[in-house]
């Protein structure tokens, strides 16, 4: 395997034992050596862009600006091949894509819909309205239901009620577009009223509307011009007379959506978006793509035309959209923004990691025609079928499609050849389209890359546990070179021991978005995923930008994003990082309390002693001493000399308060009483919600990890996991010992090692030029909680301004986060630096990212 040119910074580690102890915190240095002549990787333009999902109500209840929920009454529908089934939604039990030998897969989903007309109730339980789902009068063929309303008696007060998504956020001067279909049975008389209610129930704004006497459906039409705002408010609509009618496609807009597009998005998450500059949008997804069986899989043809005749695509994340924001709305955004469509499609084969159903032989040719159907309805003349059709709906100038992704997440031999056939057409009728190959879920894979014929992109997926990203800075620096393809990091995050997305999870991102730009020959494209969520249905546990029905923030990582977007080098330059760091510093690492916990499983530990130096400094005694030890989540009591954890549930936990160590061994007898898993011991316990810990048979008793646990629950994964030398066997006793050293550990069951970890480095330099703008551009992220002293050398250059810029994005604490309260806590600030030249020094915060821009 030929290795990646190494341009970037090499590091050299230097232990300073001679530092005082004491000084931990001024301790701290880094040289950083950079030579401006010598060129390494062009960076690519294209490097960052943005990845759209309809998965935690990403776009319907969030970038789609629609106010009303299951406006077309068609949201209780079951997803088309399915079946229900005590409370399981149930797809085809056809054979799995990739299981091989005809195997079905037994995956379901929990139905959750409970509702025939989700999103809508009656104000009053009162009889005189009767509410019932109707396919009578289909408003058009795609969305055949809508509401039958039989008013038994007129002057009643029962009304429709709609929340939106999770409220509708009425604002003071916003005039809102109300529209919908009514179509009286010939028997209704009377009229009919549609408002906006406060929270407090109280009319906000109204308008009042005669009902046709024809029995056809008839569009009604208002603008509600609020004049109070009022963030949790409803939608009603009351039906004053008597008689039947129904109603279909109730549709609520705000006039001003972003850049006042009809059928638009919500003005303050699509500037987000906008804001970061993505070079391009990938879009749908993300799993969505590929739907929970391949029969109610999303159809890009769906989604185009007048907004009353889409028909609804279930999410494979539980919910429905209506496809408002469709094919059309998002090229037309991509054109806003000024950012390059990624369009993803499906290939006739459902999400792998559900019931994994596809199409073969002669059907896959829809699927093809389809995804070519989709490229000319972007790019194709007005003179084609579909660049017709894009004209008729009021486009006929080209959209900027430039790439399309062959399915999501598939990979193997089976899918390889699969891709084969899409790639030929495409290249054949569109070769001006990058074509994108999927490669599963983690790193590009080989076997599928072996079967395929041409791969202009491969498409690597990369969520990771906090620092993950500073133990392997060389990731793709470890990727061959000498071939074709270049590499899209189509989705990443480090979403796992990062609460919600905090400080820690921005360090990290930014280790790993400096670990690609310096393999930018390689890595070409990348898009942090997800990008949004509404916070009332979080179906991922860190995204990018948060919001709900009334208010966007963005997480640390979305002006980490931005930041090294705007600071792109053009190309990266030669340099040179040496540490010196205190002993102190370092023995600190993993200082702190022991503790002991099950995770699904019963067991009993005794005999637990500490060793610090060769000398012991603790050691249980449950029968006299029990009290020593806190039980805190789960069931402990003294069993037979031992503390015994016998609760079902994950996440039980018991320490020894009042003590800390340094440098020390913890010696220990563990016996599992039941459950699925083996043992699992904290340490460099901090407090009872912030520690480390050694899983000794997590994976259903395979592997041993290593893992960090924060806000009590918040478990992410240091280690990779290690497997068992043996199954952990119930009812006998084993010798477990932790070497918990100055930065690293060894863990060992009845003398045999299970796992080692070391700490990784955590201060990373990388230096580029600006070529444009003739700037040294130079990268360093501190993630430890000590300043450095940082002394740059520079060479290769004959002059180098003395006055640059710094920006900095920083927190005093690694957890801290940004918040709906303190939206913009923790964003990057900027400011002048002077006194700069061939050799100069900058002082590092703590927890920071910085870049430095200066003028060679
Ligand atoms: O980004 C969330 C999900 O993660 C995507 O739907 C899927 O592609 C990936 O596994």
């Amino acid at each position: 395997m030929q290795t990646a040119k190494c341009y970037a910074i090499n590091i050299v580690l230097i232990l300073a034992t001679t530092i005082l102890l004491g000084n931990a915190v001024s301790a701290q240095y880094a040289h950083i050596k950079i030579n401006s002549d010598q060129l390494g990787a062009k960076v690519s333009p294209s490097l960052h862009g943005a990845f759209f999902e309809e998965i935690s109500h990403g776009g319907e209840g969030g970038l789609y600006a629609e106010l009303i929920q299951n406006r077309g009454f068609e949201d209780s529908q079951i997803p088309k091949g399915d079946t229900i089934k005590n409370g399981q939604l149930i797809p085809p039990r056809t054979p799995h894509y990739s299981m091989g030998k005809g195997q079905v897969s037994d995956w379901w989903m929990p139905w959750t819909i409970t509702s025939d007309y989700p999103g809508w109730s009656q104000t009053d339980s009162s009889a005189s309205m009767h509410l019932q789902l109707s396919d009578a009068y289909p408003l058009n063929k795609a969305t055949p239901h809508s509401l039958k309303i039989d008013m038994l008696q007129s002057g009643s007060k029962s009304a429709l009620r709609n929340d939106g998504f999770w409220g509708i956020n009425v604002q003071k001067g916003e005039t809102y577009l109300l529209k919908f279909y009514l179509r009286n049975s010939g028997n209704y008389k009377g009229d009919v009223t549609a408002s906006l209610m406060g929270g407090s129930g109280k009319v906000i704004v109204s308008k009042i509307f005669i009902v046709d006497s024809k029995n056809a459906w008839t569009q009604y039409t208002a603008e509600l011009q609020p004049l109070v705002t009022d963030t949790k408010a409803h939608f009603e609509i009351s039906f004053g007379g008597r008689g039947t009618v129904y109603l279909d496609f109730v549709s609520l807009f705000p006039k001003h959506t972003f850049k006042n597009r009809p059928n638009g998005l919500r003005a303050d998450s699509a500037q987000k978006i906008a804001d970061l500059k993505p070079a391009f949008l990938r879009w749908p997804g993300g799993c969505f793509v590929e739907g929970i069986n391949i029969q109610s899989a999303p159809d890009w043809k769906e989604t185009i035309g007048p907004v009353e005749s889409r028909a609804s695509t279930f999410s494979v994340w539980d919910y429905y959209t209506s496809n408002g924001f469709g094919y059309d709305e998002y090229l037309r955004f991509c054109e806003d923004i000024g950012a390059k469509a990624l369009y993803v499609f499906n290939v006739g084969i459902s999400c792998e990691m559900r019931s994994g159903t596809y199409v073969e032989g002669d059907s896959v040719q829809y699927y093809i025609q389809n995804a070519l159907d989709a490229i000319e309805y972007a790019i194709g003349s007005p003179s084609t079928k579909w660049g017709a059709v894009r004209a008729k709906n009021g486009h006929p100038k080209p959209y900027p499609l430039a790439f399309v992704e062959v399915g999501n997440e598939q990979h193997g031999t089976l899918y390889a050849k699969r891709y084969n056939l899409f790639y030929d057409a495409i290249h054949a009728k569109f070769p001006q389209i990058k074509i994108i190959a999927s490669m599963g879920i983690g790193d590009v894979d080989p076997v599928t890359l072996r079967d395929m014929r041409y791969v202009q992109y491969a498409d690597e997926h990369s969520y990771k546990g906090a620092y993950w990203a500073m133990g392997n800075y060389d990731h793709f620096d470890r990727y061959s070179r000498g071939h074709d393809w270049k590499m899209y990091v189509g989705e990443y995050a480090t979403n796992n021991g990062v609460g919600r997305g905090n400080m820690i999870a921005s360090l990290s991102d930014a280790v790993y978005m400096m670990s690609m730009e310096k393999n930018s020959d390689l890595v070409k494209m990348s898009s942090y995923a997800p990008l949004l969520v509404n916070v009332n249905d979080e179906d991922w546990p860190v995204n990018l930008i948060n919001f709900d029905n009334a208010h966007s923030f963005g997480r640390i990582s979305y002006y980490l994003l931005k930041m090294m977007n705007e600071n792109k080098a053009t190309v990266n330059v030669k340099s040179e990082l040496q540490l010196e760091q205190s002993k102190i510093a370092k023995e600190n690492a993993f200082k702190g309390g022991i503790g002991l916990a099950t995770w699904d499983t019963h067991a009993a530990y005794k005999d637990i002693q500490v060793e610090e130096n060769g000398q012991i400094v603790y050691r249980s005694d449950f029968i006299h001493h029990s009290d020593d030890w806190k039980g805190l989540r789960g069931r402990w009591s003294v069993k037979d000399s031992a503390f015994a954890q016998t609760a079902d549930g994950a996440q039980t936990f018991a320490y020894l308060p009042n003590k800390d160590f340094t440098n020390y061994t913890i010696r220990m007898k563990a016996k599992k009483l039941g459950g699925y898993n083996g043992f699992i011991v904290p340490f460099a316990v901090q407090d009872t919600n912030t520690f480390k810990r050694i899983h000794i048979g997590a994976w259903v008793n395979a592997v041993t990890l290593v893992e960090s646990v924060s806000n009590g629950y918040d478990v992410g994964n240091l280690s990779s996991p290690a497997r068992l030398p043996f199954k952990i066997e119930e009812n006998k006793w084993y010798d477990i010992t932790i070497k918990v050293m100055n930065d690293s550990l060894a863990a060992y069951i009845d003398d045999k090692l299970l796992i080692t970890y070391k700490e990784p480095v955590k201060f990373f330099a990388l230096a580029g030029k600006d070529e444009k703008a003739n700037e040294l551009v130079l990268k360093i992220v501190n993630a430890y909680a000590s300043p450095y002293k940082t002394t740059v050398e520079l060479s290769g250059v004959p002059n180098v301004g003395a006055k640059g810029k710094i920006t900095v994005l920083s927190a005093p604490d690694p957890n801290a986060e940004n918040s709906f309260e303190f939206p913009t806590q923790y964003i990057p600030k900027t400011r002048e630096v002077s006194n700069l030249g061939k050799s100069f020094d900058l002082q590092l915060e703590p927890y920071s990212i910085s870049i430095l821009r200066v003028k060679l």
